[in-house]
């Protein structure tokens, strides 16, 4: 009916993230209790966590004053005072960073901080020239993919593949062959990394911020699963901040996804931008997660919980969730899964796998199992990229009930093994 301008189609036409999402939701709905959904980005209801924000919710509401404001003022666009000064003095504490309340901005959940960053960063410059975003190491997480209000934001580099067991690999960045152009804006990770579950070593980590130091751009490292809080993260990797990166944080992954809180952690004028950004699109961000957990911050219960519960809870189901690919897997077919070092997903790669990985979705999705095909995660590269590899692999959620994941990897087992045997098939005359 109406025209939609150049961004509006970008940004209000379909998408692969909603897409996605869109075909998760609907196979969802339709399938009702059959569906094994091991595709999604949901945390889990962990009872003593659940249990924990409804006794916070009651303390609110017996508080009348403490409720009344959380739900009843705007706060300043940078988020609430009293928030960010308990956060700053807990990264202090914790982290022994040099952090203060100037170097906190707060977002409408962690994914409207790269909204906000991404475009802060790059696109087009005063001299004209235009800048991107290098996402050193892909696969990367699919929610940054469609973020751009113009052409593409990215420029992604292929990982190299170490085998770190039997069954199991690792990516590493690829130094050899990475450059950082005139052309690049900012250097962007996830870690822990969302799809695979990677987590990029101290010396990689120290290798991208030299890099960006050299050519005076930030280093971003997306922390939504990272310590110290929610603490998703199953190896010793050491968190690190200084001005020139920009950290973000969630409370998503600690379980409070619909309060959607976010933090950016940054140099003075990066943070003061992200506030003038949350006036100009929403006034103000949502308050009740702030108001909820800001004084776990002082007391120090946030941390005790991401290390006393969130942690092993997750460590426990990447243990099971591997523990079923290899004894469901067993010799059928070749199959390897990322090491799993944090966040919520294993990452399976099947190096002979005779369909595309899409094409192995649709079929899972027939069969009640839904997980999401690993070429999604492998954007922002030139069209004259080709790597088998990238179709090859997929993400599935290990967040449900041991059943449903149990039940789910059986189907996916199956379901290759079928791949591999009707391939046989038709090479034997
Ligand atoms: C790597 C990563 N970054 C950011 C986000 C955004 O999360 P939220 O907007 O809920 O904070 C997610 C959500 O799944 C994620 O996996």
């Amino acid at each position: 009916m109406f025209e939609f301008s150049l961004m509006g189609q970008r940004l209000g036409g379909p998408s692969g993230i909603s897409e996605l999402m869109d075909d998760l939701g609907h196979a969802l709905a339709q399938g009702g209790a059959e569906v094994k959904m091991l595709g999604g980005g949901q945390p889990a209801h962990i009872p003593a966590m659940d249990d924990r924000w409804a006794s916070r919710f009651r303390e609110m509401l017996e508080n009348r004053e403490e409720f009344d404001k959380a739900v009843g003022n705007y706060d300043p666009p940078r988020g609430n005072p009293a928030f960010i000064a308990a956060l700053a003095a807990m990264l202090r504490r914790e982290c022994g960073w040099d952090v203060g309340p100037e170097n906190i901005a707060i977002t409408a959940g962690g994914q409207t901080a790269f909204f906000f960053l991404f475009h802060l960063l790059g696109g087009e410059m005063p001299d004209g020239t235009r800048k991107k975003i290098l996402l050193p190491l892909v696969p990367e997480y699919i929610g940054y993919a469609n973020q751009s209000v113009r052409d593409d934001l990215f420029h992604a580099h292929l990982p190299r593949i170490e085998f770190t067991g039997e069954h199991e690999f690792k990516y590493r960045v690829d130094f050899d062959t990475l450059e950082v152009g005139d052309d690049i804006a900012a250097i962007c990770v996830s870690r822990p990394t969302n799809p695979t579950g990677n987590v990029l070593t101290d010396e990689e980590i120290a290798r991208l911020a030299d890099l960006a130091k050299a050519h005076n751009i930030p280093l971003i490292i997306d922390n939504a699963y990272g310590a110290p809080f929610p603490n998703i993260i199953f190896t010793n990797a050491t968190p690190v901040w200084h001005e020139n990166m920009i950290l973000t944080l969630s409370l998503s992954k600690i379980g409070l996804p619909g309060t959607r809180t976010g933090i950016v952690v940054a140099h003075p004028q990066v943070a003061a931008a992200i506030a003038n950004m949350s006036a100009i699109v929403g006034l103000a961000n949502p308050n009740v997660g702030q108001a909820m957990v800001r004084p776990m911050l002082e007391s120090g219960e946030i941390l005790q919980l991401s290390n006393e519960v969130v942690r092993p809870f997750y460590i426990e189901k990447s243990r099971y969730a591997q523990q079923c690919v290899h004894e469901t897997f067993g010799d059928r077919f070749d199959y390897y899964i990322h090491r799993s070092e944090g966040a919520l997903f294993l990452w399976l790669w099947f190096p002979d796998l005779p369909i595309s990985s899409k094409e192995l979705y649709q079929r899972l999705k027939k069969r009640g199992v839904l997980i999401i095909s690993g070429h999604y995660f492998f954007f922002g590269l030139d069209d004259s990229v080709d790597w088998p590899h990238r179709h090859q692999c997929l993400r599935m959620t290990f967040t449900m009930s041991s059943d449903v994941v149990a039940e789910g990897i059986r189907v996916i087992g199956e379901e290759v093994a079928r791949a591999h045997a009707e391939a046989g098939k038709r090479e034997t005359p």
